[in-house]
């Protein structure tokens, strides 16, 4: 029986790319699942095929970007199931234009659901797992937040953020039995990646898959809770 079994996690923007495949390998190692995201259509029809592997599935409506929703989208997912014990903080928008030609709207609002959105939802989840002393959180940022490129000032910068809050939290609760993950996955086919012209439709045989990157975290969610995957970078073995 997997040892992750009856747990219960949060993936947020778990309706489709690569928070959709972390919640189906959730689900089969028999992991309880709430996918949050802005499209209810989209988490209503994953939420279908997660209940296909006999799982307890459910999904909430909102952005990230906007504490009041998070708050109570939170309240009301931990109630439902009595407890949580996995957060993947995946949610996430990307987008490529130059300094001087993106809108400050658009840095903004990349800086809002990729920084702040990960803050508010930690924030609202990290009560519970202290209270538990125990629990993991999975916090996905990127290659660009290792490196600067260009034309991706917002995308980078909000990355880099990522990996300075993640890595602060790791710090300062891992006394309390709570494992902080970073990733830091290179390219990924999804509708963010093929919609930026960064992958192809179809490139499995080069291109990493979004299963590539749910089956390392679920191999980092398995070790031993002495030891903890304090980050990782998931690369193509031939590009
Ligand atoms: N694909 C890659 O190559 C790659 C590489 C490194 C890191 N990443 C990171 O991995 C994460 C997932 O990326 P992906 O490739 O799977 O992208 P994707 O296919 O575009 O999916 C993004 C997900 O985030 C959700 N989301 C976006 N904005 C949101 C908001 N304001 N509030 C709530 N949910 C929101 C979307 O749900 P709704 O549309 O329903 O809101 C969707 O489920 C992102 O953080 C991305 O930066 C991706």
């Amino acid at each position: 029986m997997s040892p992750l079994k009856n747990k219960k996690a949060i993936i947020t923007g778990g309706g489709r790319g690569l928070g959709k495949a972390t919640a189906l390998a959730f689900a089969k190692e028999g992991i309880a699942v709430a996918i949050t995201g802005r499209n209810e259509k989209i988490l209503k029809e994953t939420v279908s095929e997660l209940q296909a592997f006999g799982v307890l599935a459910i999904y909430a409506v909102f952005d990230v970007g906007n504490y009041e929703e998070v708050q109570k989208s939170v309240k009301t997912i931990v109630e439902t199931f009595g407890s949580i014990d996995i957060l993947v903080n995946n949610a996430g928008i990307a987008a490529v234009g130059s300094f001087n030609e993106m809108e400050v709207s658009q840095w903004t609002d990349i800086i809002q659901t990729n920084v702040m959105g990960m803050y508010y939802v930690t924030k609202e989840v990290l009560p519970y797992l202290l209270h538990q002393n125990s629990g993991d959180i999975i916090n996905v940022s990127s290659t660009a937040g290792l490196t600067g490129n260009a034309n991706v000032s917002a995308y980078s910068a909000s990355k880099f953020a990522v990996i300075g809050m993640s890595e602060s939290l790791m710090k300062e609760v891992r006394k309390n039995n709570i494992r902080v993950n970073t990733l830091t996955p290179s390219t990924i086919e999804s509708d963010m990646t093929i919609d930026l012209g960064f992958a192809k439709k179809d490139s499995q045989d080069s291109v990493l898959q979004p299963e590539d990157f749910a089956e390392l975290i679920v191999a980092g969610l398995k070790l031993p809770r002495r030891a903890m995957l304090k980050s990782a970078a998931l690369w193509s073995t031939n590009p």
